[in-house]
């Protein structure tokens, strides 16, 4: 199926338009699922396999969701990507093969995000992981004078609100089978503030608040809220950088270089895995060494 046929909404799309898109793709193909779950029982410890699972991954057709997109259906995962890059979307579906769900899903728009969450359950019939990788970074290398407050809110409705929206839609499905794994893409930026990136450094400090909230607020369920905080993850971008910015950006990384995709996927694998079920809203470090804290 191409990005196009499955696309579950538009930016002009109204709710009930997208329901009908929903039932014309997905009407045929649920699967029941009544697997009981309760990670919080030892006794009872029944937690699902990895083949079972779904896993929803906003800008999951690009950069560290395209990779961990690609990990998980290793691992024998349902990966459903949501992306508004329908080029991208295109060549994700081709790469991820015809098992994953590839969705043209703007995770700013209410009605979008809900209408994949309808179409995504009733393929798969359940959501086990929700990924929010979807984020952008708005104007930069401005002080907080120059903010436009236009930027500042695109930037916060993707970074933060998207965030909550996409919780808001699929987190339930979770809940139902009390089980789920949350990962919220942070950055070192929200723990530090970059100068000359208002907008994106404070709507990641909010993400981050956002995980330590949400990881509190179920943690007496099979619910696991946690954030991911990156330096610099070495990515398509950087190859075409001069090797001096490359240099300002790891200078002061103490490892003195770029993380990779494979050691994100690696780290974001974990975090939402089964195996990951002591740990809620906390907010995993990726920097090389640079955040001790
Ligand atoms: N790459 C890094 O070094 C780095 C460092 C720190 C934090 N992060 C964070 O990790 C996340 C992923 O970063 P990346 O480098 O892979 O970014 P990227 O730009 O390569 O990928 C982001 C994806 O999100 C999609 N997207 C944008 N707006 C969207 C929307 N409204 N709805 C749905 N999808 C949308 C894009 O089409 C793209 O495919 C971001 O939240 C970013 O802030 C990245």
């Amino acid at each position: 199926m191409t990005p196009d046929k499955q696309t579950v909404g538009t930016h002009d799309s109204s709710a009930h338009q997208n329901s009908l898109t929903t039932q014309k793709f997905c009407a045929n193909s649920f699967v029941p699922c009544d697997t009981h779950l309760n990670v919080n029982s030892p006794s009872s410890l029944s937690l699902p396999t990895w083949p079972e699972q779904t896993a929803v991954i906003t800008g999951g057709a690009d950069g560290l969701g395209f990779a961990l997109a690609q990990k998980l259906a290793t691992r024998g995962v349902t990966v459903a990507v949501l992306d508004v890059n329908p080029a991208k979307l295109s060549e994700a579906q081709n790469l991820l093969g015809e098992n994953a769900i590839c969705l043209r899903v703007d995770v700013t728009n209410a009605d979008e995000v809900h209408a994949a969450a309808q179409c995504i359950v009733e393929r798969t019939g359940r959501i086990d992981v929700l990924v929010n990788c979807a984020g952008i970074t708005g104007k930069t290398n401005i002080k907080s004078l120059e903010v436009e407050l236009a930027d500042f809110d695109r930037v916060f409705a993707l970074n933060v609100k998207g965030s909550l929206l996409t919780f808001q839609a699929f987190v339930p499905h979770m809940l139902k089978r009390d089980y789920g794994r949350v990962l919220h893409m942070a950055s070192i930026a929200g723990k530090e503030g970059n100068a000359g990136m208002l907008a994106y450094s404070a709507s990641k400090a909010a993400v981050i608040g956002m995980t330590k909230v949400q990881g509190k607020e179920y943690a007496d369920t099979g619910l696991r809220v946690n954030a991911l905080a990156p330096a610099v993850i070495r990515t398509a971008i950087h190859d075409h950088m001069p090797a001096e910015q490359i240099k300002y950006m790891t200078d002061k990384i103490p490892l003195k270089r770029c993380g990779t995709l494979d050691e994100f996927a690696a780290l974001a694998e974990f975090i939402v895995s089964p195996e990951n079920t002591f740990t809620t809203g906390f907010c995993f470090d990726l920097t090389g060494g640079r955040a001790t804290y």
